[in-house]
């Protein structure tokens, strides 16, 4: 590989390259990058490597003196990158994957280059004119109030929920909080139980409702605790409501928890991070019914949308809650507030300083057109339903919690094999463990109602049902493999 040397001009900045450095390192990363989304499948979508490796590896002091900028590069090429996991593999199965795409890619890069802040309207008009353009295309595709409603984008789905959360408590509870009562089920995510610890709720006021045997929050229980806070002089205020649980992909009975909410005038907060996405598609839509009728709602497009990290969503049904809740008045900004209708994100969240995130969405949607979201959304959702079938068909796996939302679960347990539950557990968690050992795909287990299962997040457009075949198959072979060695 030829080699570029950046000879740094001390004239001006210390930073400041040629014209021709920057372009050869650029059009290099560019190259990189290129070769990256063209040849993925033939890569491992799993990294592993203990703390004493990459100590050995990266350990040391920060340089004085310079370093040629290809060098460092070749580096990182050698080093960081195959130490990372490729999320964006179509076999990467676990967690909640981040398929990704090219122009967004390339948008935050632009983002970046021109370090556009988007804070401020009148420091970068066009920066929240495109927040406020991609807030109202999600506004509608979730049938919120585009005039009235608003929301902005956090770094994640983490983020949304805390934002959500500190918005429900300023608007139902206003300084006291004393008294006040959170609501959300044993399989809300866990991104939900830390904002509440952030937001400084002590123990006694978060109520931890069981889910029933289809893992929607228990209603019954639901009505129950709120009933009994009320006799306790407590102060409900918020439920929080999952619109894909992590584990399983399922949607509380969004429009049950709304008849409660307005019942009971309580916030209703939907967690719909990953699942919300879903709403592209005409099943998925099905599913998320009564997803409208909340007030505040998160969605993470660096997850079902297909953009890169780092980029959620807050969504509320009027903008003014959150300008009250956020809205702070230093001296040293007053010369940018601008005019009410210039919206200043500063205002609508945690952040000051923001990077323009609405871009890369923003670019991403014009260039390949909604209905390419919606094509990508629906087929995730039909091959989950596609791998259930196949599960179901063979003799030897058990489905536990069915394909939803395109998430499905399930775990090697033929008809016939005298095992112990602890022992199925032993089995299937080496099953997984053997798997992400051959790098070939990454399938990690979760616990369902006591059982560890393999689960399998299919948000990927890349993914198809060959590359579930085969990891179905390199799964039964272990087993066969592992039931071998114990009967030995
Ligand atoms: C339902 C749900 N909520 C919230 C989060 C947290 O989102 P983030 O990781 O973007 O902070 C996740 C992440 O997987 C999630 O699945």
């Amino acid at each position: 590989m030829a080699y570029f040397c950046i000879k740094i001009n001390t004239m001006k900045s210390p930073f400041d390259l040629s014209k021709e450095e920057m372009k050869a390192y650029g059009y290099k990363i560019i190259d990189i990058l290129v070769e990256h989304f063209d040849t993925i499948e033939s890569k491992s979508p799993v990294s592993s490597a203990s703390r004493k490796e990459m100590d050995t590896i990266f350990l040391q002091e920060a340089p004085d003196k310079p370093m040629p900028a290809d060098e460092v590069l070749d580096f990182v090429m050698e080093n960081v990158i195959p130490h990372s996991n490729l999320t964006t593999h179509p076999k990467s199965y676990s967690f909640v994957p981040g398929p990704s795409n090219y122009i967004s890619t390339l948008a935050d890069t632009l983002a970046t280059g021109f370090n556009i802040f988007s804070g401020g309207w009148i420091v970068s008009p066009a920066a929240a004119e495109l927040e406020i353009v991609t807030m109202n295309w999600l506004l509608k595709m979730f049938n919120f109030p585009v005039q009235k409603g608003g929301g902005i984008f956090t770094s994640g789905g983490s983020m949304a929920n805390l934002t959500a959360l500190v918005t429900a408590r300023r608007i139902k509870c206003g300084d006291d909080f004393s008294k006040a009562i959170i609501y959300l089920s044993d399989q809300a995510h866990s991104s939900n139980i830390k904002a509440i610890r952030v937001l400084g709720f002590k123990k006694e006021q978060i109520r931890i409702i069981p889910t029933d045997l289809e893992f929607k929050i228990g209603f019954n229980k639901l009505k129950n605790a709120i009933a009994k806070d009320r006799l306790e002089g407590n102060q409900p205020f918020c439920i929080i409501a999952s619109a894909g649980t992590t584990n399983t992909g399922t949607v509380d009975d969004l429009d049950s928890i709304a008849d409660i909410c307005e019942k009971e005038n309580l916030w209703m907060h939907v967690d719909g991070a990953y699942g919300g996405a879903a709403i592209l598609s005409k099943k998925g839509a099905k599913t998320l019914r009564g997803i409208e009728r909340a007030d505040s709602l998160t969605v993470d497009p660096h997850k079902w949308f297909f953009q890169p990290y780092e980029i959620g969503c807050l969504l509320v049904k009027d903008s003014s809650w959150l300008s009250n809740t956020f809205s702070e008045k230093p001296e040293y900004l007053r010369d940018i507030e601008g005019n009410e209708s210039e919206i200043n994100f500063y205002d609508y969240g945690i952040q000051l300083t923001r990077r323009f995130r609405a871009l890369k969405f923003y670019m991403s949607i014009k260039t390949y057109g909604l209905d390419a979201f919606k094509k990508a959304v629906t087929y995730n959702i039909d091959l989950a339903e596609e791998t259930e079938d196949l599960l179901r068909k063979s003799k030897s796996w058990e489905v536990v919690s069915p394909a939803t939302l395109a998430v499905i679960n399930f775990r090697y347990n033929p008809l016939g094999l005298d095992l112990t539950e602890k022992e199925l557990d032993r089995l299937n968690q080496e099953i997984s463990a053997r798997v992400v050992a051959s790098k070939e795909a990454l399938l990690v287990t979760t616990i369902l109602q006591n059982q560890v299962v393999l689960r399998m997040c299919l948000i990927n457009p890349k993914t198809t049902i060959e590359h579930i075949k085969e990891t179905v198959a390199q799964c039964t072979g272990f087993a066969n493999e592992i039931l071998a060695e114990w009967k030995s």
